[in-house]
């Protein structure tokens, strides 16, 4: 059995980890190809140490640009080695244009896909992921769920049952694994802060940081904050915000927070555990901080993951900015509430992996079912 696993940027490192080491542990000869949509150490190099991730057997090097010219060269690129390799699985983690890259190359090879965090949904086609999920979900072949909801998404839109499983949360997988040696980074105390006693911020995503108003209006938010709840506000900045700020002249707004180079993960899980409430844009840091328990407040209309909504710390903030103190105020005020949702137990990847090698064999490439699908592509 050979599986190759494809992924490109930060949160796809983060998931990967845990499934290629319970898939080693079954004996499944795997390789691993970067797409290189994420290229920076801090960004991708410093996840693979930190995570002891086995060196990328490919990268394709496709780096940054548009959706379009991002996308088609990873197809381009990926196209002859998966023609070369033919996997007896293609895995995709995630939401990512990487994500959806690998699915459209392995479907039209006739290799079957299994995507890891398939059916989350926010309902917003706006966001560049959600067409990703939709897209590679509608292709997959084995579709890992890390929550209920996930499920119903999928049954929604007509998938069988037979391609879904509930398998829980491998991010989580990653964080429990990783927990003790993150706490001994201590890097809280390098920045000269007490547990519990600053704000950690992380802030992304398109609609947020690309329109000049907007952005302004948060970071300016996120400074009064910090001066309402008498607690200094930790920003690591992701690349496109920072770009961001720099382009629209927004300097100034980042003068009373602590600025950060994005994080490597183990110093980001440390600063997250012992921070006093995080605030952000992410998918990954809304989970995390619901199983830490740390209070969560989401600068976002919807999320994709509402379970950590309805059993975790998490908390969607779509209001007027200036509102943003009080409501951070009132969550520091109530405190951590670590929850588990169903399955979020540490071995979401020993089922997948389980899975994989056990009982999802009659969906092979190289099975009846797979050889039908590829002499049919074929044909076409
Ligand atoms: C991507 C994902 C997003 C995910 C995020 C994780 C898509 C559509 N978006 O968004 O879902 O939440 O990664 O962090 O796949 N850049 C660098 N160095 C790098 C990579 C990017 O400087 O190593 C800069 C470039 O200017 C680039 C910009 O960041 O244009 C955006 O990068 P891109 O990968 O296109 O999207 P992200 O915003 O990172
Ligand atoms: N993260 C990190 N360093 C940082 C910021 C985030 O290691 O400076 C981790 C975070 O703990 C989470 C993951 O990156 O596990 C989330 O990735 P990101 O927010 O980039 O993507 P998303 O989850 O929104 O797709």
């Amino acid at each position: 059995m050979k599986v190759v696993h494809l992924v490109g940027a930060r949160p796809n490192f983060i998931k990967i980890a845990p499934i290629m080491r319970a898939l080693g542990r079954f004996g499944v000869e795997q390789s691993l190809i970067h797409t290189g949509q994420h290229y920076d150490d801090s960004l991708s190099d410093h996840f693979f140490s930190d995570l002891e991730i086995p060196r990328p057997d490919l990268n394709l090097s496709v780096g940054s640009g548009s959706h379009a010219v991002q996308t088609g060269r990873m197809l381009i690129a990926l196209e002859p080695v998966l023609q070369r390799s033919r996997p007896d699985w293609l895995l995709t983690v995630g939401d990512v244009n990487s994500t959806l890259a690998g699915a459209l190359v392995a479907s039209k090879l006739g290799l079957p896909i299994a995507h890891v965090e398939a059916g989350l949904r926010s309902g917003d086609r706006n966001m560049p992921e959600e067409i990703n999920r939709v897209l590679t979900d509608a292709l997959g072949e084995a579709l890992f769920t890390t929550e209920r909801s996930a499920n119903e998404n999928l049954a929604a839109e007509g998938i069988d049952a037979d391609r879904i499983r509930f398998v829980g949360n491998v991010m989580i997988d990653t964080l429990d694994r990783f927990r003790p040696r993150a706490a001994a980074r201590a890097v809280h105390e390098a920045l000269g802060l007490e547990v519990g006693k600053y704000l950690l911020a992380t802030l992304h995503r398109p609609e947020n940081v690309d329109d000049p108003t907007r952005l302004e209006s948060i970071l300016e938010a996120f400074a009064e904050t910090a001066r309402a709840c008498r607690l200094p506000l930790v920003l690591p900045l992701h690349p496109r915000t920072s770009m961001n700020v720099r382009g629209f002249g927004l300097d100034r707004t980042l003068r009373s927070l602590i600025v950060l180079t994005p994080l490597g993960y183990l110093d980001f899980l440390c600063l997250m555990d012992h921070a006093a409430a995080a605030l952000t844009d992410s998918g990954g840091v809304q989970e995390e901080t619901t199983v830490l328990g740390v209070p969560c407040v989401t600068l976002r209309d919807t999320t994709d993951r509402p379970v950590t909504l309805t059993a975790g710390t998490n908390e969607l903030f779509h209001g007027d900015v200036s509102e943003l103190p009080a409501v951070v105020r009132a969550r520091v005020a109530e405190g951590r509430r670590p929850c588990r949702p169903p399955l979020w137990d540490g071995r979401a990847a020993a089922r997948i992996a389980h899975a994989i090698a056990h009982e999802l064999p009659e969906r092979n490439a190289d099975s009846p079912e797979g050889q039908l699908r590829r002499l049919a592509i074929h044909a076409v």
